[in-house]
């Protein structure tokens, strides 16, 4: 059973945390959002306080969700929300569960799969993970993770997320590079996709730039956008006040929650 914190009470809001990160990354905003409802937010397999998984894979992350959810009786649909890793596993959740997800916040991330290539890096990433630990994939990932203005002035920030990859374990983290490395590609279930969806960007994203995201926003049905400026791949550590508002707007207009925004 997936370990998880929560706050709140109401509509379920389930926020799924990035590579390689844990629930940690969404402190603020279980705190924040919850007067919209209850947020739930698990560690993935691996991460954080979860146990790994004996064959890693994003369904399986996808299945391990539902598994929390039903041990939480949550049984109404649930406000879906993923940011990078995250989205993908919220992907995997939809093509199992469409029933249960009653909008979806897909944040920094994608619907294509990896190619050969990125696959094959991930597996050398992996390897070296589980010879030498975390050191010296916090070093490369910070970069690719973080946009340049948090880069150069927020070190706070990056000092947050250089403490919360390294808290993690490395094998953990090692099984989800595989995971990632063998998702499925997702585009082929955006033009269905039914219900109020956001994707979020933010502007300075280097991993995911945020061509991808407008692209996978017309893609889908009625979608909404929201580019968030100054922000990098990890736009809710980034800019949290703005990536808040962006998602009570949805909560609001696009969904009908009632909670009153702070701001
Ligand atoms: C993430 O931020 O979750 C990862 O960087 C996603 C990936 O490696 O594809």
């Amino acid at each position: 059973m997936l370990s998880c914190e929560e706050a709140g009470q109401g509509v379920p809001i389930v926020l799924l945390h990035a590579f390689p990160l844990s629930c940690r990354m969404w402190d603020h905003e279980r705190v924040a959002l919850a007067r919209w409802g209850r947020v739930i937010t698990p560690d993935l397999p691996g991460f954080g306080r979860s146990l790994r998984q004996t064959t890693p894979s994003i369904p399986d992350m996808a299945a391990c969700v539902a598994t929390v959810l039903d041990s939480l009786s949550v049984r109404e649909p649930v406000v879906l929300g993923g940011l990078s890793m995250g989205g993908y596993v919220a992907f995997e959740f939809l093509r199992q569960f469409p029933r249960r997800v009653k909008a979806l916040l897909l944040c920094s991330t994608r619907a294509i799969a990896d190619t050969p290539e990125q696959r094959e890096g991930r597996l050398k990433t992996a390897e070296r993970i589980r010879r030498d630990g975390l050191e010296s994939l916090a070093s490369a990932m910070l970069p690719k993770l973080l946009g340049k203005t948090t880069l150069e002035s927020n070190p706070a920030v990056v000092d947050q997320v250089q403490r919360m990859v390294l808290a993690n374990a490395p094998d953990g983290v090692a099984d989800s590079l595989l995971a990632m490395g063998d998702r499925n590609d997702s585009t082929v279930l955006l033009p269905s996709i039914a219900c109020p969806t956001l994707v979020v960007a933010g502007d300075e994203d280097a991993f995911i730039p945020p061509a991808e995201a407008q692209a996978m926003q017309r893609e889908i049905p009625g979608a909404r956008l929201e580019i968030i400026t100054k922000a990098g791949h990890l736009v809710s550590l980034e800019r949290p006040a703005a990536f808040e508002e962006a998602v009570e707007r949805f909560f609001e207009e696009a969904i009908g929650l009632t909670g009153g925004r702070a701001r």
